[in-house]
């Protein structure tokens, strides 16, 4: 069976690697007739146009399959889900293992899973962060996080930056670095303040004896793969010391391994009061999410105990399959691995970059979360298109159109980094070849409605 999901021969040993059902492509058009009906008719429209109408059937490693029967290899993962790669079998099996045994548990009874997890957590976390709050999303994580420094503080502000995401909840909603998402829902919390990253004097201009925490991403994810300066997490956290303000890094999408370290803090040597983790915690199978905190800061917990429930947040059968995810990780080399193939998709990007500047503008990131930003908006969709005609699926960043996440499982092969990278070849090429959508037919329409939300025709 499967050993590590990382072989030494380049291998997923007995990963499924070719195809198991049989392509019905008219389930795929009830899919989306019924997605269109029932769910949200302008994101049929708009993946369509994107070549993004794809329905995932079969889930393998790095590898997607749609109904029709056409492979993908996945390079946006749930914007960095799927870390230990798709039904790792070895996350399959624990949970398997954890039905026959565990539901969900009693949220309000101390939980041996939830303490197993919470130890392994605090192990492999950064500086003192030694204490847990599960949930069951990264939204939820944030806005635990922001409860939390607020409750702890006693101070109202909290600092996120322009074109930052931390999910959709309330607070979380509230840090959100994009007008159109909070626009609608105005009034949203008060006191939130946004800055651009990467910008220290900014931030410092805004930081006084009211502020409550500086929350951000190391990297931005849905802002575009947007690496900070070197010094800038560092800068941040002398800065927030300075006025007593607490550090909240969500590392959401770019904590287990993501950027060829357990987590990207421990790139700039900057250790948080309050991290967040989620997406790839769950291994592909179950929804969970920790807010992970310092031993001072449980301090507001002691007398209020019950201040911040949920009723499914790190449910023991969601703990005992995060534990599990946790050791595939450490055990199978997973980190570095994540180093070492980031290390080859940048250099063959280096080259595709060189070959097309009338195309690429740059390419950045670190480990396995990497950007590729194109000379114009319209490019991020067109090239989503070409790309899923070559076997791959890529979506471009939900804040920075312009930017096409390239985020595959870290169990990925050399053998597939470089077909990613003959794949991206190819979808250059046909783009300079003139197939495909048109810059007008994808051009990016700012919506003159209410939500102002990026849409493409
Ligand atoms: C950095 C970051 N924070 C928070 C979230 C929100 O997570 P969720 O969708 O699980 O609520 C996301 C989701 O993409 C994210 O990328």
């Amino acid at each position: 069976m499967y050993h590590s999901g990382v072989t030494s021969e380049g291998s997923h040993g007995d990963w499924a690697t070719e195809i198991d059902f049989i392509p019905d492509p008219l389930a795929k058009q009830r899919a989306l007739e019924d997605f269109a009906r029932f769910l949200n008719p302008q994101k049929v429209r708009v993946m369509r146009s994107a070549g993004l109408d794809i329905i995932e059937a079969q889930r393998s490693g790095p590898w997607v399959w749609d109904l029709e029967g056409r492979r993908f290899l996945d390079c946006f993962t749930s914007a960095g889900s799927f870390n230990v790669g798709r039904r790792n079998p070895r996350i399959v099996a624990a949970a398997k293992a954890a039905l026959d045994h565990l539901d969900h548990g009693n949220f309000l009874l101390c939980s041996a899973q939830k303490a197993a997890l919470a130890r392994r957590l605090a192990e492999l976390s950064p500086g003192d962060l030694t204490c847990t709050m599960f949930g069951t999303g990264g939204g939820e994580a944030n806005d635990f996080a922001i409860k939390l420094a607020r409750g702890a503080t006693r101070r109202p502000t909290i600092v996120s930056t322009v074109n930052g995401y931390h999910g959709h909840t309330g607070f979380s909603l509230s840090a959100a670095g994009r007008a159109a998402f909070r626009d609608p829902f105005e009034p949203l919390m008060p006191d939130f303040v946004q800055v651009p990253f990467g910008d220290t004097d900014a931030l410092e201009a805004v930081l006084d004896e009211r502020t409550a925490a500086v929350l951000l991403e190391p990297i931005q994810g849905e802002g575009g793969i947007v690496v900070p300066p070197p010094a800038y997490l560092a800068a941040v956290r002398e800065a927030c010391d300075r006025v007593g303000a607490l550090l909240i890094l969500d590392e959401i999408q770019t904590g287990l391994g993501r950027t060829g370290k357990w987590w990207a803090s421990e790139h700039y040597g900057v250790e948080p009061d309050i991290m967040t983790t989620a997406k790839s915690l769950g291994g592909s199978i179950v929804p969970i999410s920790a807010t992970l905190f310092t031993d001072e800061l449980r301090e507001f917990l002691i007398p209020n105990p019950f201040i911040h429930l949920s009723t499914f947040g790190g449910s023991d059968f969601a703990c005992a399959v995060a534990l599990e995810v946790l050791n595939v990780i450490e055990e199978t080399g997973l980190v570095e691995h994540a180093a070492t193939m980031g290390a080859r998709l940048f250099a063959g990007l280096d080259v595709l970059a060189a070959k097309y500047p009338e195309y690429v503008k740059e390419v950045r990131g670190k480990g396995l979360m990497v950007g590729v930003e194109y000379v114009e908006e319209s490019l991020g969709p067109r090239m989503s298109y070409h790309l899923s005609q070559h076997g791959v699926l890529a979506i471009y960043s939900g804040n920075q159109p312009s930017v096409m996440r390239l985020m595959p499982s870290l169990v990925v092969q050399p053998q597939e980094i470089d077909y990613l990278l003959d794949a991206l070849a190819g979808a250059l090429a046909d783009l300079q070849a003139g197939a495909g959508p048109t810059e007008d037919s994808t051009r990016v329409r700012r919506r003159p409605s209410r939500t102002n939300v990026t849409e493409y025709d």
